[in-house]
C-alpha cells in the first residue's frame, strides 16, 4: 500500500468519525441524569457509542477512498480482476469485532448486576398499577400511600410492583429504570437517586383508553425532609391512609367526606374523572360533577346510582363513553366503609354542584 493512500484513508476516517462525533455530542441524546444507576447506563451508551463510530469511521473512509480511488472508465465493460479472499485481512476482520462485542458483552453484564444490587438499608416501596393510575406505599412506615412517588436522595430504593388489572410499565427516564407492571408477578426495580427534583413517572406500556394519562412523578428530597414527610403522612392518615399532592386540605379533619377523598384520590379516580370538589381534572370517564344528571337519566336515585357505578361500572354507560373502560375491581379492592365514604363524599359534591 502506498503511503499516499493510508493519508488519504486516514483523512477520510477522521473525517467520518468527526461528523459522527459532532452528531453524538451537539444534540442532547439523554436525560439528565438523576440516580447512580443512570450513570452506569449512560457510560454503556457512550461506551458502545465510541465503538460505533471507530467503526463507522473505518467503513466509511475505505467505502468513500474505494469509489473514488478505483471508479471505472465510462467505456470500461471488462470484468474486475478475480480475488480469493485474503487469510489475514479475514482474520483481522473477526478478531477486531469480536473483542468488541465481548467488551459490550461484559460492560453491561457488570452494570445490570450493579444496578440490581440493594444496599443494606434498601428502601421498600410498594407500587400498585391499574388503569389507570399508580399508588405508592411505604411498608416500613406503616403503609403510608401517596399517589407521588417521594425518594430521600442517596439512599438505595427498591421498588415491588404489581398490577390489578393489566400489563403496565414504570419508567422515569432520568433515572434510566424501567420494568414492566405484570398481573399475577411482583417486578422489582431498584433505585438510587443522586439528584433532588420533581421528575415525571410515566406508564409505558399502551393499557387501555387512559394509558397516555397515566401519569405521575418521582420526587427526591433531602433524606431529612423526607423522614419528616413520611412522619406527617403516618400521623394524619386515616385508613385507608392517603396523601393529596392537590391544595385540597385534608389534613386537619377526618370528617367522612374528607375520609371519602381520600379514597377518592388514594384509588387513582383522579387520573380518569373531573371532580372539582377534589381538584380532580381527569378526561378519561364521565365528569362527575354531573352525576345528578347523570343519575336521572339513568332513572335511579343518586346514592344507589353512585354506589352501582363504582361497584358494576358497565350497569350504566353514559353516552359518549365507552364500556371496560374503568376497572370492574372496585367492588372487591375497596373496603365496605371506604366504598361507603367515597359514595357519600361524591354524593355530597355532587348535590353541591348540582345546585349550582
Ligand atoms: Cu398503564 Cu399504560
Amino acid at each position: 500500500m502506498r503511503r499516499g493512500s493510508i493519508v488519504a484513508l486516514l483523512g477520510l476516517a477522521l473525517i467520518a468519525g468527526g461528523v459522527a462525533t459532532a452528531v453524538a455530542l451537539v444534540p442532547t441524546w439523554l436525560p439528565e441524569d438523576a440516580s447512580q444507576e443512570a450513570g452506569r447506563i449512560a457510560f454503556t451508551f457512550w461506551f458502545v457509542i465510541a465503538i460505533c463510530i471507530f467503526i463507522f469511521a473505518i467503513v466509511a473512509a475505505v467505502m468513500v477512498y474505494a469509489v473514488l480511488r478505483f471508479r471505472v472508465q465510462e467505456d470500461d465493460f471488462e470484468d474486475g480482476p478475480p480475488i480469493h479472499g485474503h487469510t489475514g485481512l479475514e482474520i483481522t476482520w473477526t478478531i477486531i469485532p469480536f473483542i468488541l462485542v465481548t467488551s459490550i458483552a461484559i460492560v453491561s453484564a457488570i452494570v445490570l448486576s450493579r444496578n440490581d444490587a440493594q444496599a443494606k438499608d434498601t428502601l421498600r416501596v410498594d407500587v400498585t398499577a391499574q388503569q389507570f393510575t399508580f399508588t405508592f406505599s411505604y411498608p416500613d412506615a406503616g403503609n403510608v400511600t401517596s399517589p407521588v412517588l417521594m425518594l430521600p436522595k442517596g439512599r438505595s430504593v427498591e421498588l415491588y410492583m404489581r398490577s390489578l388489572d393489566v400489563i403496565h410499565s414504570v419508567f422515569v427516564p432520568q433515572f434510566s429504570q424501567k420494568e414492566d407492571v405484570v398481573p399475577g408477578l411482583v417486578t422489582q426495580l431498584h433505585i438510587t437517586p443522586t439528584r433532588l427534583g420533581t421528575f415525571p413517572l410515566e406508564c409505558t406500556e399502551l393499557c387501555g383508553l387512559g394509558h397516555s394519562l397515566m401519569r405521575s412523578q418521582a420526587v427526591v428530597m433531602e433524606p431529612a425532609a423526607f423522614d419528616s414527610w413520611l412522619k406527617k403522612q403516618g400521623k394524619t392518615a386515616a385508613p385507608p391512609s392517603s396523601t393529596t399532592t392537590s391544595t385540597t386540605s385534608t389534613t386537619t379533619t377526618t370528617s367522612p367526606s374528607a375520609a371519602g377523598l381520600s379514597v377518592f384520590n388514594a384509588n387513582g379516580c383522579s387520573s380518569c374523572h373531573t371532580l372539582s370538589a377534589a381538584n380532580a381534572t381527569g378526561k378519561v370517564g364521565p365528569d362527575l360533577d354531573n352525576l345528578v344528571a347523570y343519575a336521572k337519566k339513568a332513572n335511579q336515585p343518586l346514592e344507589a346510582f353512585v354506589h352501582d357505578s363504582i361497584v358494576d361500572p358497565n350497569a350504566y354507560i353514559q353516552p359518549g363513553y365507552q364500556k371496560n373502560v374503568m376497572p370492574g375491581t372496585f367492588g372487591q379492592s375497596l373496603t365496605k366503609s371506604q366504598l361507603d365514604a367515597v359514595v357519600s363524599f361524591l354524593v355530597q359534591s355532587a348535590q353541591k354542584s348540582g345546585n349550582k
